[in-house]
């Protein structure tokens, strides 16, 4: 597992980045990543996933990945399209997105075997206790009322950071904790990490930023320099 921080950025279907813009956005978190010790993850809408894959080094995930066959499947997000369009992992269950248990049960091996990393959310400490078992490569909470706020989760509930890791932790999940929901600022991205997380899920901060390099190098440097020496 990569020793850098993590920064998921979800591009989501803000108008700010339809279309070739997520091209923009993407070479914008190519510039900061390239400069700051910190891995910016990128989750462009679906139909830019391919192009955002071929057009930046930055690691790329989907931002939901759905069952269906390899074939006689129309319009299913199936892992092996996401793998096939060039992209590292995907986000799972997210509150935009989310996937029945049996869901994920059946994904979660099936995007794995394919290689694929996978970033399985949660909105409390019990249900991340019950996504631990999956053992993915990143685990992330994010309180639903808190996404898009720009009230950061880690300053409204930092008792429900604390208790995400402590029960990931207690369940043997030895992969990353991530939180996200409100994150605007650097002081947010620190809070966060006090309180025991390994990176960040990112969106609206970001996107509907005016300056892009600006708000990722901002984020990213608080990250970056919360690392363990
Ligand atoms: O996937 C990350 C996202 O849900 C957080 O959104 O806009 O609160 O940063 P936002």
């Amino acid at each position: 597992m990569r020793d850098r921080r993590t920064l998921i950025l979800n591009f989501k279907n803000y108008a700010e980045i339809l279309g070739a813009k997520s091209l923009e956005l993407a070479r914008a978190a190519e510039r900061v990543s390239s400069v700051v010790d910190v891995e910016i993850v990128l989750a462009p809408p679906t139909p830019m996933i391919g192009a955002v894959a071929s057009a930046v080094n930055n690691r790329v995930f989907s931002q939901k990945a759905e069952v269906g066959i390899v074939g006689q499947s129309t319009g299913a997000l199936i892992p092996e399209s996401i793998k096939a369009a060039g992209a590292a992992g995907s986000i799972l269950n997210h509150s935009e997105a989310r996937v029945p248990p049996a869901g994920l049960v059946t994904t979660v091996p099936r995007l794995k075997s394919l290689g694929l990393e996978v970033c399985v959310c949660g909105q409390t400490p019990r249900e991340v206790r019950k996504l631990a078992a999956l053992s993915t490569e990143y685990l992330a909470v994010e309180p639903p009322e808190l996404i898009g706020s720009g009230v950061a989760v880690s300053k409204a509930r930092p008792e429900l950071i604390e208790d995400t890791v402590r029960v990931a932790r207690s369940a043997a999940y030895h992969g990353r904790i991530l939180c996200g929901a409100g994150i605007v600022s650097g002081e947010d991205v620190r809070m966060a990490v006090k309180l025991g997380v390994d990176g960040l899920l990112v969106s609206s901060s970001v996107v509907k930023a005016k300056n892009w390099d600006g708000k990722m190098t901002e984020l990213a440097l608080a990250l970056q320099a919360s690392r363990n020496p």
